[in-house]
């Protein structure tokens, strides 16, 4: 074990910390984790951890769910400023002013935005549990989806609502390259594709199975197909190649010039930037106590409905 791994290890010891991962942190990363799940799961542990102190490697959207669910613990993060470009493309003040054109609908938010648009929330959904909460709602219920509006209109398509949507998306998945999707699937003609319900509506299209980081991990593990073009954030590729060592993933990538779909926030968990935040006990998410109550209702009425 290197030195570094063994200090982290002996102070999540000495703290009583737990490390909880996101599937697209580094390898490294995933492995010294105590837990790595999707958004759902990662909400759902931080809900049930005895834990003192929660290091979540991730970004900040994350840790914010972890400190609503558990605010009398203390809630690190490795580095301020992994951000999240789909949280950060809904700016609360401007959600506040763009509801008052919408009375009477029920405002459904992607976990993937700020505290402050929780607050502004009626229910959060995941990726894993979004068409579930809709389909539970009421008929003829209004509502506004905020912020994706890639897993907006995928969500409309499925259940055949007419939801009002946030005009947001995910930097990453919103420019994987739809054209090179067309060149892989006759490149291999055997795989199938799997993809985020955040790219686009044409990737989707192409799709042959579409969910949740943890759905396509268990789709890839349980079907039978050995190949497969996968449609998300690079750090997917090392859970999936550990669960199903002998089948071959190829990442659809982003526009050519770029050539790169990592989440650059979800890489600024590294070994030394976890150390460090266990050393320091810092940075410290730290949120106001009404507005933690606030946002915490509508993560609770997720979990109450999925
Ligand atoms: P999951 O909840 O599917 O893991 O997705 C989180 C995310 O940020 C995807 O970009
Ligand atoms: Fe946010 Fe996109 Fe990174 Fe997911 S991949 S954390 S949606 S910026």
């Amino acid at each position: 074990m290197s030195a570094i791994i063994q200090k982290i290890e002996q102070l999540k010891k000495e703290k009583n910390a737990v490390i909880l991962a996101h599937y697209y942190t580094l390898p490294e990363v995933q492995k010294i984790a105590d837990f790595v799940g999707d958004s759902l799961a990662l909400a759902r542990y931080a809900v049930n951890t005895d834990a003192d102190i929660i290091l979540f490697a991730g970004v900040h959207f994350m840790a914010e769910t972890s400190k609503i669910l558990n605010p009398t613990k203390k809630v690190l993060i490795p580095d301020m400023e992994a951000h999240c470009s789909l949280a950060d493309s809904c700016p609360a003040e401007e959600l506040e002013l763009f509801l008052k054109d919408y009375p009477n609908h029920v405002v459904l938010s992607y976990i993937n935005c700020s505290a402050q648009v929780k607050a502004l929330s009626d229910i959060i959904v995941t990726s894993s549990n979004a068409l579930k909460i809709v389909n539970a709602l009421p008929k003829d219920q209004k509502i506004v989806f905020t912020p994706d509006r890639n897993l907006g209109a995928y969500i409309n398509s499925q259940t055949g609502k007419e939801m009002v949507l946030w005009d947001g998306a995910c930097h990453v998945h919103d420019r994987l390259n739809v054209d090179q999707l067309v060149e892989m699937k006759e490149k291999y003609p055997h795989a199938k594709v799997l993809a985020h319900p955040e790219c686009r509506g044409t990737v989707l299209a192409l799709a042959d199975f579409i969910g949740s980081t943890t759905a396509m991990l268990n789709y890839s593990e349980k079907d039978d197909t050995q190949e497969y073009i996968v449609a998300t954030e690079t750090g997917i590729l090392y859970e999936m190649q550990k669960r199903s060592p002998h089948k071959k993933f190829y990442l659809v990538q982003t526009d050519t010039k770029c050539n790169c779909n990592d989440c650059e926030f979800m890489k600024l968990s590294t070994l030394s930037s976890i150390l460090s935040a266990l050393e320091n006990e810092k940075p410290e998410i730290l949120l106001d106590s009404e507005l933690m109550e606030k946002a915490k209702k509508s993560i609770l009425k997720m979990l109450e409905l999925s």
